[in-house]
């Protein structure tokens, strides 16, 4: 197990993504933004990919989009929860319908290598341990296939904590991982030449309310273990809005995303990995030149 142990009460997690399934395409701006970037980035790698996976895959919009360009692999969409899948199933020509899989991203229901490329947008910050995750995640990869994924770092919300501290000192705002830390990981599980880089986003608001409403429907309010048992009080709500003013800026309140993009490969054959994190540049270079797994 890591340093960075979460204690994300998965049922309660579950619960919440279950119940903003309906809503969650309305607001999750910021998470379709950063998809597509990573589509983007997806496109300078020459991959032939059989098997797709694509890692809490929430409505399925990446998932559709996978599936329309790689017309020939086979798409699989895994999420735990259920709600969310019967979006994904609403997507797309009845053709190109992906495989649904109702599962938790720590314990893969799948078999060894059995999948060429694991896409994974804004899901892997709900993992209680990173190195379980990446482990099963090689696991399941094949030699030579490829993960991509987003994630969020420590400065993302850092201005809802920084209310919420001057308040209270309950944990009411995720704990995020740091990019090198989350290189570690990658490395620990034994996935080859981790590139990582972080994208600094604001989002904007009138009212906190409007945030504390969007973190709810992306089902993204705090489920930690240890965040505060029982209803917020009115006083102290009131309380972290006014503390929260104090960032207001032009007219209005930002909410700050640090967006952490990662990549590595999973080790062909005899490979061994010990390779460092590099740069963005590096990345850039090395997505446009190699051509792994043909
Ligand atoms: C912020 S949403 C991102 C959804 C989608 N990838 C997107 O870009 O819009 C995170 C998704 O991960 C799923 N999720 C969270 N923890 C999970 C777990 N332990 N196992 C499987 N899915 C999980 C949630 O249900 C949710 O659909």
């Amino acid at each position: 197990m890591s340093e960075h142990h979460h204690t994300i009460d998965k049922r309660q997690a579950r619960l919440a993504f279950s119940k903003a399934a309906e809503q969650y395409d309305q607001v999750a701006v910021l998470q379709r933004e950063i998809g597509e970037r990573m589509l983007d980035r997806l496109e300078l790698v020459r991959l032939q990919p059989g098997v797709i996976l694509d890692v809490g895959s929430g409505t399925g919009v990446a998932t559709a989009a996978l599936a329309d360009r790689y017309r020939k692999s086979r798409v699989l969409a895994l999420d735990f929860a259920f709600p969310m899948l019967l979006q994904t199933r609403k997507r797309g020509s009845w053709l190109r319908k992906p495989r649904c899989i109702c599962g938790d991203l720590e314990q893969l229901p799948l078999a060894d290598q059995s999948v060429d490329l694991i896409y994974s947008n804004a899901a892997i910050q709900w993992s209680n341990d990173l190195d379980t995750t990446f482990s099963e995640f090689r696991r399941v990869l094949r030699p030579g296939g490829l993960l991509m994924f987003t994630t969020f770092g420590p400065d993302t919300l850092m201005e809802l904590r920084a209310a919420w501290a001057e308040v209270d000192e309950g944990s009411h705002v995720s704990n995020f991982i740091d990019m090198h830390d989350i290189g570690d990981a990658l490395l620990r599980a034994g996935l080859a030449d981790p590139v990582m880089d972080v994208d600094r986003m604001t989002l904007t608001y009138e009212r906190v309310t409007g945030l504390m409403r969007d973190l709810k429907v992306l089902g993204a309010h705090n489920v930690n273990s240890d965040r505060p048992r029982g209803l917020t009080g009115k006083g102290r709500l009131q309380a972290m809005q006014s503390a929260y003013e104090q960032f207001r800026k032009d007219g209005s309140l930002p909410a700050s995303y640090e967006v952490v993009y990662g990549h590595a490969w999973a080790p062909e054959a005899g490979h061994k990995s010990n390779a460092p994190s590099v740069s963005l540049d590096q990345l850039t270079r090395s997505l446009g030149q190699v051509g792994h797994g043909g």
